[in-house]
């Protein structure tokens, strides 16, 4: 039996994860949110995908990692990102032991920084994606070792920068007029970072930044960064809310 443990905030990793089970056989996949940590992980093959978040492994990821005691044959590790992966083998293989490691190039979802994808983009990275995993697929069935090469050198900045950022108020999600209290974002945010009362709150320390409730959010109530009322949101198209 194969696992692929997935964490997802918009969508790409997951889309990911469904379309390497089709290629593999007998693969369940596990949603990792800040509830579903499982403490003992036995498989043949375990595969963990998950995004690059400002050139670092996402914290759940980290806190994953500590406490589950894995046991499997063979290990692979798959990230999802928009521009530049950094120094995530490094970070990664100190808290692995890892056989595979592979990158899947996705559409940044970081709509604060970068322009919403146009419709061509999308079309390109989902072909790219569907090819990328068929050979990931004949790779992890093969049991080959193999990791992408990557870079440490200043690769450092950026996520110190993030890491310090995170701490202020300008990264904070925050809702607009339009919000109807309707209680999904409370309900999809895989690590209970938003609590409902008469408006909604988010809990900056426990927010990953993962975009969920930014992009799945029906009426572009929340705001994050330089995102404005008017601004589209970008979640991976094959991906609904019901799939979280
Ligand atoms: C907070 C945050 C930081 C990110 N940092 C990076 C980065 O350093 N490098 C990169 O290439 N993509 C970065 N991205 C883009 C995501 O890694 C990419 O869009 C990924 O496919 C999203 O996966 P998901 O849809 O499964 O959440 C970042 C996204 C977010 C939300
Ligand atoms: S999903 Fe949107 S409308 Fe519903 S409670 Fe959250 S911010 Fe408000
Ligand atoms: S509050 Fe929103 S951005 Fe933060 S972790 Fe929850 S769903 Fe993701």
């Amino acid at each position: 039996m194969n696992k692929i443990f997935v964490f997802s905030g918009t969508g790409n990793s997951l889309k990911c994860a469904y379309l390497l089970q089709e290629q593999l056989q007998e693969t369940e996949i596990v949603l990792i949110t800040s509830k579903n940590i499982v403490s003992q992980i036995e498989c043949d093959t375990f595969i963990l995908i998950f995004p690059i978040y400002a050139y670092d492994v996402p914290s759940i990821i980290e806190e994953f990692l500590k406490k589950s005691i894995i046991k499997a044959k063979y290990i692979s590790v798959l990230v999802t990102y928009g521009s530049t992966c950094g120094p995530t083998y490094q970070i990664i293989k100190r808290l692995l032991p890892l056989n595979y490691f592979n990158k899947i190039k996705s559409i940044e979802n970081f709509q604060s920084i970068f322009p919403f994808p146009k419709e061509k983009k999308i079309n390109k990275i989902k072909k790219e994606t569907q090819i990328k995993i068929n050979s990931i697929a004949l790779d992890i069935k093969e049991e080959k070792k193999f990791h992408i090469k990557s870079f440490y050198f200043l690769t450092f900045i950026p996520r110190h920068l993030y890491n310090l950022f995170k701490k202020t108020k300008l990264f904070t999600n925050k809702t607009n007029k339009k919000c109807t209290l309707c209680g999904l974002c409370q309900r999809i945010c895989p690590v209970q970072a938003i609590q409902q009362k008469d408006k909604v709150v988010f809990d900056n320390k426990k927010c990953l930044h993962c975009q969920r409730c930014v992009a799945y959010c029906p009426l572009k109530a929340i705001n994050f960064l330089l995102v404005t009322n008017k601004t589209k949101r970008y979640h991976n198209l094959e991906i609904e809310i019901k799939d979280f």
